[in-house]
C-alpha cells in the first residue's frame, strides 16, 4: 500500500513463519505506504510449514491483501533437528483469534524459486529481504542462485542478539531454528542489517500500547488484539514478560524508516558449534566501522579497514515504532474478513 509516498516505495519480500509477531508484520508491511509488498514467502519455525503457510494466507485475508503471490519454503533446517516453540504460538502457530478461510493462493513454484524470479525482473538493489523466522530459505537462495546476491539490494532479519538470547542464555530461536543458515546469510556479501532482541525488547505490546491499537476500532485492530492476549499470556507464563515483543514488526519497521533504529556496522559471527553457544551472534564490536561513532563502541579510525557489510542494532526510538504501526492499521482500515 504506496497510496501517498512522495518517494517510490521501497520494494520488500517478506519472508516469515506466522506466527503472531509475523502476523502483525505482515499487516504493517502492507499497511506502511513508504513500502511496497512484492511477496510473501514462509518458512518452518514457530508451526510446520504447512502450518505457517496457511496461516500466513489467513493473514492475508485479514489484512486485505490480494494480488501479491504467496510461497512456500523450506520445511525443516539444513542440518540441526526442527525446532517448534508451540508453548509461545500455540498448536496452529496463530493460536487466539478466530482465522478466516485463507484467501490467495498459495504459487506452484518454491519460495527460493520466486524470490529469484523477483530479484531477477527488478532492477539490482531495489528489492530488500526481509526475514522474520529461520533464514534456510535465504541460505538456500545463496546457494542456488549466487549470481543473484549483488542484486538484493539488502537484508534486514529479525533474530540474533549481541548481549541475550531467548531460547537458550545465548541462543535468539530464529538463529537456533537453523544455525547453518544463519552463517551463511551473515557470511554472504550483501548488507546485513540484524534486527535482534536487544532492541525487539524495547518494543513490548504492554496494555497502555494495545489500548492505542484497539483505540483504531477496527476489526483489523481488534484482530490484533486477540493475536496479542493469546501472545503476551504466553509471555508472561514463559518469560514473565508484562506484554509481548514486537519483534518481527520491528524487522519491517526498520525498513519503512530506518530512523527507528540506530545500528553500529560491525562483524558478525554466528556460532554453529558449541554445547552452550550453538545459534549465538557474536557482534565484534571490537571493529565497527562508524568513524566518531558517538557511541563509542570500539570504533576505529583504520581508513584502510574495510567496512563490514552486516550492521547491528543497538538502539530503537520505541515512540516511533508504534506511531508507525498505528498508522499503518489506520490506513488499512476495517476489511471485513
Ligand atoms: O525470537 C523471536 C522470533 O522467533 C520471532 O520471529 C518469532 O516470530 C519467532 O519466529
Ligand atoms: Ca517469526
Amino acid at each position: 500500500m504506496n497510496a501517498d509516498s512522495t518517494s517510490p516505495a521501497q520494494k520488500i519480500i517478506l519472508d516469515c513463519d506466522p506466527g503472531h509477531d509475523d502476523a502483525i508484520a505482515m499487516l504493517l508491511a502492507h499497511g506502511n505506504p513508504n513500502l511496497e509488498l512484492l511477496a510473501v514467502t514462509t518458512v518452518a519455525g514457530n508451526q510446520t510449514l504447512e502450518k505457517v503457510t496457511t496461516n500466513a494466507r489467513a493473514v492475508a485475508r485479514v489484512a486485505g491483501i490480494t494480488g501479491i503471490p504467496f510461497a512456500a519454503g523450506a520445511s525443516r533446517p539444513l542440518v540441526g533437528p526442527q525446532l517448534i516453540p508451540d508453548e509461545i504460538h500455540g498448536d496452529s502457530g496463530l493460536d487466539g483469534p478466530q482465522l478466516p478461510e485463507p484467501s490467495v493462493p498459495l504459487e506452484d513454484i518454491h519460495a527460493v524459486n520466486l524470490i529469484a524470479q523477483i530479484i531477477s525482473e527488478n532492477e539490482p538493489g531495489s528489492v530488500v529481504i526481509i526475514p522474520t523466522g529461520s533464514l534456510t530459505n535465504i541460505a538456500l537462495f545463496a546457494r542456488m542462485y549466487p549470481q543473484l546476491v549483488e542484486r538484493v539490494g539488502g537484508i534486514t532479519l529479525m533474530g540474533g542478539g549481541h548481549h541475550t538470547g531467548n531460547m537458550t542464555p545465548a541462543a535468539e530461536f530464529n538463529i537456533l531454528a537453523d544455525p547453518e543458515a544463519a552463517a551463511i546469510v551473515f557470511e554472504e556479501s550483501w548488507p546485513v542489517t540484524m534486527v535482534g532482541l536487544d532492541v525487539t525488547h524495547q518494543v513490548l505490546a504492554v496494555p497502555e500500547r494495545m489500548d492505542q491499537l484497539k483505540a483504531i476500532g477496527t476489526d483489523v485492530a481488534q484482530f490484533i488484539a486477540e493475536l496479542v492476549e493469546f501472545f503476551g499470556a504466553s509471555y508472561m507464563k514463559e518469560r514473565n514478560y508484562p506484554g509481548p515483543p514486537m519483534h518481527d514488526p520491528l524487522a519491517v519497521a526498520a525498513v519503512a524508516d530506518p530512523s527507528i533504529l540506530r545500528t553500529v556496522r560491525a562483524p558478525i559471527y554466528v556460532e554453529t558449534q558449541g554445547q552452550h553457544a550453538r545459534g549465538q551472534t557474536i557482534v565484534d564490536f571490537r571493529r565497527t566501522w562508524s568513524h566518531n561513532d558517538p557511541s563509542g563502541l570500539g570504533v576505529t579510525d583504520d581508513p584502510d579497514f574495510e567496512a563490514p557489510n552486516t550492521a547491528v542494532a543497538v538502539d530503537v526510538d520505541a515512540e516511533k515504532f508504534w506511531d508507525l504501526l498505528v498508522d499503518a492499521l489506520t490506513r488499512i482500515g476495517n476489511t471485513n474478513f
